[in-house]
């Protein structure tokens, strides 16, 4: 609901707009035929517009428009005047004024002034949310959060901007590599919306196109052959809640098709009817490739804008490198309890998980801890379990690759060709950082830096 405060000094035109206001949208409207309310900075504050009469007796439509503008300036003025001069409109839009109507009112034209402008105020008020949310350091709701552990500062900061936009009914895209905690992020989002319907997850991978729109539309009695009773689709069980939509990068073009429809019209069509359902589910969705690979591969453009309202990137657990420990000790812990063995996992061991890609993320992090909970039972260490399955193996206490240069070369390399992709990898790492990533090799960051200039001299 939207507040409106008409300052006029006609009576009959305050009660005339006012009554005209409250048919045309969610507004409601106080009126006040004297202008001395427009200097009272808290009364005005409390509205989201003031509609302004010029000609009345002191304080006038022009000494109230400034009134406002210095003690409130983030509420609107919309000037609405018998007097039709460009001239004197223009100077009012100067002043500050957001629009300047003529008596008498025209309906339709009012109605599109006050829609542009609630629209203009939602997305501000959306955007100063968004950022308020992002610039604090503490969560509103933190148990909606709570199944997510982690350590990471972008990982903190993905659910202040999912706490942020987590009101709004707009689409949400959730981008990460596998395993990153996608379906994750999309029930905390649910959660955090407090919307009242239900949460409801579909795979869209590898589907065709009429399985889609049943799942997802419902179909009536005799749409196609065995189709002996209507059913309703996800759309419809997702009614005032969430629908997320899994690996959406998979779904073909007629499905695309399909739900670029139901976004643009918040409607859809059961599987053999003509008549349109109105769905009230949130659209959030998820995909493991890059915004940019999927637009390769031929997805549509219009409906990847559409879906990507707003985006929320998951950054892969080799990037978040706090969280591996973390996460190892939670999951090794669960299983522990599960398998009845002491919880008190070998942090040496833990420590070699850091330098493994985890291409498979979270996911795998936890199949490797939870294998090694039951390898412990049956008497094998967890240090030997994890060199193993990552690959890596332990000489007289150091740790060293199994994996021979030749392997990653492809022949045997000089000293130099190993320092250059040391160099190089560890500035990957450290995404450009020449103090972390001299750390990481073991230089002094002067020593680093040269090396890095020899190779750029070449
Ligand atoms: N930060 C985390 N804390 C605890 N558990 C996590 C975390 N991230 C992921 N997990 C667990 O890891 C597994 C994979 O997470 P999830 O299914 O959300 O990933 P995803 O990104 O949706 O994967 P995919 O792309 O394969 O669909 C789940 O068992 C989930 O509970
Ligand atoms: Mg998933």
């Amino acid at each position: 609901m939207r507040k409106i405060l008409i300052i006029d000094d006609d009576i009959f035109f305050l009660k005339a707009l006012k009554r005209m206001l409250t048919t045309l949208g969610d507004y409601s409207a106080d009126i006040s035929a004297d202008g001395s309310i427009a200097f009272r900075s808290q009364e005005i504050r409390e509205y989201d517009l003031v509609m302004l009469d010029l000609n009345m007796p002191k304080p006038d439509g022009r000494e109230c428009l400034m009134a406002v503008k210095a003690s409130a300036p983030s509420v609107p003025v919309i000037i609405v005047t018998g007097e039709n001069s460009t001239e004197t409109a223009v100077e009012y839009l100067r002043m500050g004024a957001y629009d300047y109507l003529t008596k008498p009112i025209d309906r339709n034209r009012l109605n599109a002034t006050l829609e542009n402008l609630f629209r203009l105020k939602s997305l501000e008020e959306e955007l100063d949310s968004i950022t308020r949310h992002l610039l604090k350091n503490e969560l509103e709701k933190p148990y909606c959060f709570e199944k997510i552990l982690t350590l990471d500062e972008t990982m903190k900061k993905n659910f202040r901007y999912t706490e942020a936009i987590a009101p709004t009914s707009k689409p949400v895209l959730i981008c990460g590599e596998t395993g990153t905690g996608k379906e994750l992020m999309a029930e905390s989002l649910h959660l955090c919306s407090g919307r009242e319907g239900k949460y409801v997850s579909v795979d869209v991978s590898g589907i065709d196109d009429s399985v889609f729109s049943d799942t997802l539309f419902g179909h009536t009695k005799g749409a196609f052959t065995g189709a002996d009773k209507a059913r309703s689709g996800l759309i419809e069980t997702a009614s005032g809640g969430t629908i997320f939509l899994d690996e959406i990068g998979d779904l073909q073009e007629a499905s695309q098709i399909k739900l670029l429809r139901l976004l643009q019209t918040g409607e859809y069509y059961p599987l053999g009817s003509d008549a349109a359902k109105k769905s009230s589910a949130r659209i959030v969705t998820a995909m493991n490739r890059t915004p940019e690979a999927l637009l390769d591969k031929g997805f549509r453009n219009d409906l990847y804008y559409r879906l990507s309202t707003y985006r929320i990137d998951v950054p892969p657990l080799r990037e978040r490198k706090k969280d591996i420990p973390l996460l190892a000790r939670f999951f090794y812990s669960g299983a522990a309890k599960e398998l009845k063995i002491p919880d008190r996992p070998d942090e040496r061991a833990l420590e070699l998980l850091l330098a493994y890609r985890f291409p498979g993320n979270v996911r795998e992090l936890k199949s490797i801890m939870e294998d090694a909970a039951l390898q412990q039972k049956i008497g094998r260490t967890l240090f030997d379990t994890i060199t193993e399955r990552l690959n890596i193996k332990e000489v007289s206490g150091e740790k060293k690759a199994r994996l021979k240069l030749t392997d990653v070369f492809g022949f045997l390399p000089t000293i130099k060709q190993v320092t250059d992709a040391l160099v190089n990898e560890a500035l990957e790492e450290t995404k450009g950082s020449q103090k972390d990533a001299a750390a990481i090799v073991g230089l002094s960051r002067q020593a680093f830096n040269r090396r890095l200039n020899m190779q750029k001299k070449e």
